[in-house]
């Protein structure tokens, strides 16, 4: 390839945030309030792109009906959560194939030894690590490639995601120098924002919120109606004491922390605010305002994500339109790695 106009990647924005979510199963309150909420904001000033990664979800066995309809059931929970699908550009993974080229090239460039550290790793594949997919080892390298396929700077995510992404810092980092290109990808910034960034288990305080726990009493799901939120958080675990005043109170008290940070996230205020109002208080009178500030907070998206899943035709409609303007802005990123690596293409 020559280096031509037309095949030079236009100047990236100085700041492009991406960000992916797996499409397996129910969307939880930890998603929400480590992800989403920021995603949310983030479309006031950056360009955005948001992906349903279908293809990371096949690292672990799917059904296949099942993984079209959570790809639908996500996308759909996204917009009613305030995603701007005109605005922004909203689309599942498997629509631009460029992210599984670029994580190729990616296989070729993470090291073992990197990979062999990821503790997401070790608590997917468990006890039985023979017997876990090629794909689920190599999953961070898909990650990266996600990002930087479309030489994203900034990606919001949850705490447990901290780890892939000094992962796909590593891998920009080393593209960069062994094909000598100080610049070509950018070394991405992880934004972990909010009170939330760890929501834990309703069950047990140094869990993390999942939507794969087997048990659903564990989770706040955005698909849960009012009478089920409110069961859930009255069945919550706790600990016979009195709220704390303080955050020094939590000193070994996962349950109360992981509550009162889930009732500070959702009203948009400091843990030491919602102490002022809610500490030294009893359990039960706390779960009762904790479930009507979820209910509050929830039930409208809730609502709007059903109504957007009375046609999921539109939905499909609108994922493949994101797809084509995630693949405008990739391709050319992408006729430039080719060259770069030296592979003959035209
Ligand atoms: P996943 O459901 O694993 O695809 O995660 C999608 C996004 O939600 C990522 O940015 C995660 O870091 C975030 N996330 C998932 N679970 C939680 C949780 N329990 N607390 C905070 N953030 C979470
Ligand atoms: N691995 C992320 C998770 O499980 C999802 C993800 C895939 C992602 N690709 C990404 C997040 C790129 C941020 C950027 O939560």
């Amino acid at each position: 390839m020559t280096d031509t106009a037309a095949q030079t990647a236009a100047p990236t924005p100085s700041k492009r945030v991406f960000s992916g979510i797996q499409p397996t199963g129910n969307l939880t309150l930890g998603n929400y309030l480590g992800a989403i909420r920021n995603w949310v904001t983030l479309q006031d000033n950056s360009e955005c792109l948001y992906c349903v990664v279908d293809m990371h979800a096949l690292t672990l066995f799917q059904e296949p009906a099942a993984l079209k309809e959570a790809t639908r059931q996500v996308a759909a929970a996204l917009i009613a959560c305030g995603i701007d699908a005109e605005k922004h550009i909203l689309f599942n993974q498997s629509l631009n194939q460029d992210h599984a080229e670029l994580a190729w090239y990616f296989n070729c460039v993470a090291r073992m030894g990197w990979l062999n550290r990821m503790t997401q790793f070790k608590d997917k594949a468990g006890k039985n690590r023979e017997n876990a997919s090629t794909g689920l080892f190599v999953y961070p390298n898909l990650m990266a490639a996600d990002i930087l396929a479309y030489r994203a700077t900034h990606v919001p995510v949850g705490e447990d995601q901290k780890q892939h992404l000094e992962l796909a810092r590593d891998i920009a980092i080393k593209f960069n120098n062994d094909w000598e290109k100080p610049d070509f990808f950018p070394v991405v910034e992880p934004l972990i924002l909010g009170e939330a960034t760890r929501v834990m288990s309703l069950r047990d305080g140094s869990a993390k919120m999942s939507k794969s726990d087997p048990s659903d009493m564990s989770r706040i799901n955005l698909t849960d109606d009012t009478d089920m939120i409110a069961k859930k958080i009255r069945k919550a675990k706790t600990d016979p004491e009195d709220l704390p005043r303080d955050a020094d109170g939590f000193e070994g008290r996962p349950e109360a922390r992981n509550l009162v940070t889930i009732y500070a996230a959702l009203g948009n205020e400091s843990i030491s605010d919602a102490l002022r109002d809610v500490g030294g208080g009893q359990f039960g009178a706390f779960k009762q305002k904790l479930a009507d500030r979820a209910i509050a907070h929830l039930s409208p998206i809730t609502e709007e994500m059903n109504r957007l899943l009375e046609d999921r035709a539109e939905i499909d409609r609108l994922l493949f339109r994101g797809g084509e303007r995630a693949k405008a802005l990739s391709a050319p990123i992408l006729a430039e790695t080719r060259e770069v690596l030296g592979l003959v293409h035209h």
